[in-house]
Formats: C-alpha cells, sequence, structure tokens
C-alpha cells in the first residue's frame, strides 16, 4: 500500500487563534478517506492547511515522500492535489463548456498537459447535456458536478471534496455519492471532508474524527457503521 498523503502532527492557527492541535492523517493510493465532524471542527482548516492556503505552524504534510510544508498553494495543486472546496465558485455568467475550457486552460498553463473536456462529460454525462447552460442557471447539485468537474481538468491524483453534500436535497446527495464512488473506481485518490455521516460511510473505507482540532478517533469506516454508540458518542448524533 503506497502512501500518498502523510499529514503529521499539523498545527493551525487563524492569527492568535489555533484551530488544529496536532492532527495527523494518511491517505493511501486508491483509498477514499473520511474527515468527519461537526460545524467548526476543523475539517477546512485541515484541507486549507494540506493545500497551502492556511500553512501549518507546527507539523509535516509529506506528498509521495516530498515534505510540501508551506509550499504556496499553485505548486501543491502541480504536485497532483485538487481542492474542491466549499463554496462552489464557479463562473455564473459562463456556460458549462466554458466553466471548463477556462479551467482546462489555467491547467495546462500549469503542467503542460493536455486535459480532456470530453474524458470529464464522460465521468458526469449530466454535464454533456447541459453543455451550453450558463453556470447560474445550474441546479445545486449540477454546480457541485461542475466544481468538481473543473478540478478534475488538472489531472489531480487525489481529489480533496470539502464538503460536497452541503445544503443538496437528499436525492441529489444518493447521486452525488454514486458520482463520487465512480471516480473512486476510475482509480482517483480521495479526501472528502463532510458532515453527512450517512453519506461519508457509504463512501469511505477509513474514517478519521474531528473534535474541535483534534483527532478523537480514526478507523475503518465499518468500525463506525457497524456502532451506532461510538457514532453516537463521537458525533452526537
Ligand atoms: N478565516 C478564519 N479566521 C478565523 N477563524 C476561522 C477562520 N476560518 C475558520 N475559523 C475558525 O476555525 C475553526 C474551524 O473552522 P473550519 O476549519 O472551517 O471547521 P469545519 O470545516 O469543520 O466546519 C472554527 O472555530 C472557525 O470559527
Ligand atoms: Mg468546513
Amino acid at each position: 500500500m503506497t502512501t500518498l498523503l502523510d499529514v503529521h502532527e499539523i498545527e493551525t492557527a487563524y492569527g492568535l487563534s489555533r484551530v488544529l492541535f496536532g492532527v495527523s492523517i494518511a491517505v493511501n493510493a486508491g483509498e477514499c478517506v473520511c474527515l468527519l465532524g461537526r460545524n467548526g471542527v476543523g475539517k477546512t482548516t485541515t484541507m486549507r492547511s494540506i493545500m497551502g492556503l492556511t500553512p501549518p505552524q507546527a507539523g509535516r504534510v509529506v506528498w509521495k515522500g516530498t515534505d510540501i510544508t508551506g509550499w504556496p498553494p499553485y505548486r501543491v495543486a502541480r504536485a497532483g492535489l485538487g481542492f474542491v472546496p466549499e463554496d462552489r465558485r464557479i463562473f455564473a455568467d459562463l456556460t458549462v463548456w466554458e466553466n471548463l475550457d477556462v479551467a482546462s486552460r489555467s491547467a495546462r498553463q500549469r503542467s503542460g498537459h493536455d486535459f480532456s473536456i470530453d474524458r470529464v462529460f464522460d465521468l458526469f454525462p449530466k454535464l454533456r447535456e447541459l453543455t451550453g447552460r450558463n453556470g447560474g442557471f445550474l441546479s445545486g447539485g449540477e454546480q457541485q458536478m461542475l466544481t468538481i468537474a473543473r478540478t478534475l481538468m488538472g489531472n489531480p491524483e487525489l481529489l480533496l471534496l470539502d464538503e460536497p453534500s452541503e445544503g443538496l436535497a437528499p436525492i441529489v446527495v444518493d447521486h452525488l455519492g454514486e458520482q463520487i464512488a465512480w471516480l473512486k473506481r476510475e482509480g482517483l485518490t480521495i479526501l472528502l471532508a463532510e458532515q453527512n455521516v450517512e453519506f461519508s460511510l457509504a463512501l469511505a473505507d477509513r474514517v478519521y474524527v474531528l473534535e474541535k482540532g483534534a483527532l478523537r478517533f480514526s478507523g475503518p469506516s465499518t468500525a463506525l457503521r457497524d456502532n451506532e454508540a461510538l457514532r453516537h458518542e463521537l458525533l452526537a448524533l
């Protein structure tokens, strides 16, 4: 089993306010790993720390054996990490195709690779049907798909998804889960931050549970799936 991402004891703060207290997580090639926890526990901050958007003050982020702690975000992205932030940042005035084209141009500039919109349409056939529609006229679920598709244009090896299910209707969440499972079957490695326990446990091989910026639990997702008392204790559900 190859470890792609090894986050070791990171401590991250916003100004004087410390948010992460020695968080360690690992993601192996081909895995879907979920970072679970309620609102405000530090899931987004963990992802921002990994991506270099809010660099940790202590600890290390190691990617495929290289210490990337403190690298600027564009270098982290170029190294193969694709981040889908929680606020679906698509261009409302551009069509689906144009949104993907813009992403493809900047990805090409970054890496010299030529990524195909066709491949992304193969992964998200629904987007192909919507190719001429403006981003602003997409449903929440379609916007989430487009956000993920845009990140895939950068050809990442590890996809970091920050609360993709947030604000979506249950049936849309189910569909999104199928799409993410499909990406995993296609060989993508995934780190998923979520509050939605049912959604996460259906997808994840392993889970980490955060509470107040520190790890409360780590283990196979079956350990939580089969143990309601533990789920309740860790997540107060
Ligand atoms: N830009 C920021 N400046 C100051 N505090 C922040 C900022 N972003 C998040 N926080 C605080 O950091 C803590 C963790 O937030 P976050 O990582 O967004 O949690 P989660 O993603 O699990 O909801 C919260 O207490 C939040 O208020
Ligand atoms: Mg968050």
